[in-house]
């Protein structure tokens, strides 16, 4: 059978899994092939070449690209397809992939996306030869930040720019720094760029994206000052920033946050444990003291910041006792909302070849469980203490339960929602929300006369 063709060109359907990140490079693969003559189609049945973006880090992203993987053998078995894996599995698991997998036809890396189009013409061609060729470019680079190429960004209020790539942290589970490669940042300059083009197509709010994004350095450029200069940009509105690690935030960054009225007093700060001897394993540099006092420092610049966080439950050894530390710190602090995880082990990293994986899956599961009940509780007294306020929000769309309420966000990232009826707004508006009531995940209230004074942000 031949290829579907369109006027020449080949259709190309991608699934993102993963981070925001991902999403991003997505958005840099589809500029990196359009420009190159392919066509991208939302139909899977339609498409002659499958990509999926894939994430590495944990275990339930990387099984559900398996998953995925086995549905397309179906689909290849009745006609010509070419399969693609991109990101992070591409890079961790090539040799599996490459051998275990015969449906996979190219292998791509996060580092390597220039060479996609080449190889995808080759995998192409072969096919229709009724030949195979396996493409594969997994090389990391020191240099690659993909500066000169603009992504095909889908329409929306938000827009990712990636600023840094990589990690050099090396903590102990992470299995980042081996699929991204080593730290490094964009020129400042390109950056600016992209953001008065976002800008300029409508986009309101720009996120800036980094494995580790308060590390940015470019000559005498820092976090702070970047951070700064992209909430310059006249169009914009709102600048995001995720993720970083507690082991940057000089006083200049928590001054730009806590100065800036266009910078979200919302930070993301990744915890993972609240016990000394499990963080000095996890490799992550700071202690339980050192992360508390950067709490209270946040807290005594910005009181209404909303702190966020990520925790991994039942790390190698991690005790009942330990455990409860992590509990105490996430009780102590109490963020606005967590992601919490079950730890599993990835290939390659330092825990994997170290630390036995010795947690049995029930006592994870368990605690777990623990946390999440824990941070409901929070989220929604968090919550709760903002009825009554009158709150920022820019307008993302239609509410995921009914096209007959808005959905935005508020500068500290909580979702609001409230009725169409007699609503003024349109996508991409600030409106003025006064909060009637609080959900754990929401809040909702009624849309007040533009111009109406706003409250502080957070609790
Ligand atoms: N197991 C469980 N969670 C992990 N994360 C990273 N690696 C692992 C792992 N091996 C979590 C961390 C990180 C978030 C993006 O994913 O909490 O901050
Ligand atoms: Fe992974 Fe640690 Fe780097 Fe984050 S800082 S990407 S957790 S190695």
């Amino acid at each position: 059978m031949k290829l579907i063709k369109t006027d020449h060109a080949y259709r190309v359907h991608i699934e993102t899994f993963g981070c925001q990140m991902n999403e991003y490079d997505t958005e840099l693969v589809r500029s990196l092939l359009t420009s190159r003559g392919f066509l991208f189609t939302e139909d899977r049945e339609a498409a002659d070449v499958i990509l999926m973006n894939t994430c590495a880090v944990r275990e339930h992203a990387h099984n559900r690209v398996y998953g995925h993987l086995a549905d397309l053998k179906t689909i290849k078995r009745q006609r010509h397809l070419v399969v693609g894996v991109l990101g992070c599995m591409a890079q961790n698991l090539k040799e599996e992939l490459a051998e275990s997998e015969p449906i996979v036809d190219v292998l791509v890396g996060p580092d390597a996306y220039r060479r996609l189009p080449d190889l995808l013409a080759d995998a192409i061609e072969a096919q229709e030869q009724g030949t195979a060729r396996k493409g594969i470019a997994v090389d990391l680079s020191e240099y690659e930040t993909y500066d000169d190429i603009l992504p095909e960004r889908t329409e929306g209020v938000n827009a990712w720019i990636a600023i840094m790539r990589g990690c050099d942290n090396f903590c102990t589970f992470c299995v980042v720094p081996y699929t991204r490669g080593r730290e490094r940042s964009r020129d400042p300059h390109g950056i600016l760029r992209e953001a008065e083009h976002l800008a300029s197509r409508g986009h309101k709010q720009v996120t800036l994206l980094g494995q580790n994004v308060n590390s940015y350095r470019f000559e005498d450029w820092d976090f702070a000052r970047l951070i700064i200069a992209v909430a310059e940009v006249p169009g914009i509105e709102r600048v995001r920033f995720t993720s970083p690690h507690p082991k940057d935030f000089p006083p200049a960054l928590l001054e730009a946050v806590a100065g800036h009225p266009k910078v979200c007093k919302h930070i993301h700060l990744p915890l993972q444990a609240g016990n000394d001897r499990i963080l000095d394993l996890m490799g992550r540099t700071y202690t339980r003291k050192e992360y508390l006092a950067l709490v209270d420092d946040i807290r005594g610049r910005i009181p209404d910041i909303a702190l966020t966080t990520d925790i991994i439950c039942g790390f190698c050894s991690e005790t009942d006792e330990e455990f409860r530390d992590t509990y105490r710190l996430v009780q102590d602090v109490g963020y606005h909302a967590a992601f919490i995880f079950k730890y599993s082990e990835r290939k390659n990293t330092i825990a994997a070849r170290k630390f036995p994986d010795d947690v049995p899956e029930a006592v994870k599961s368990d605690r777990v469980a623990r946390l999440v009940e824990l941070q409901r509780a929070t989220s929604l007294t968090k919550n709760q203490a903002m009825v009554g306020r009158t709150v920022s929000v820019l307008v993302e769309g239609d509410a995921k339960k009914s096209s007959d309420q808005w959905m935005g966000k508020a500068d500290n990232h909580i979702a609001v929602i409230w009725s169409k009826a007699g609503s003024r707004a349109r996508v991409g508006d600030l409106v003025p929300i006064a909060v009637t009531h609080a959900s754990v995940t929401a809040l909702f209230g009624n849309e007040q006369p533009s111009g109406s004074s706003i409250d502080a942000g957070a609790d």
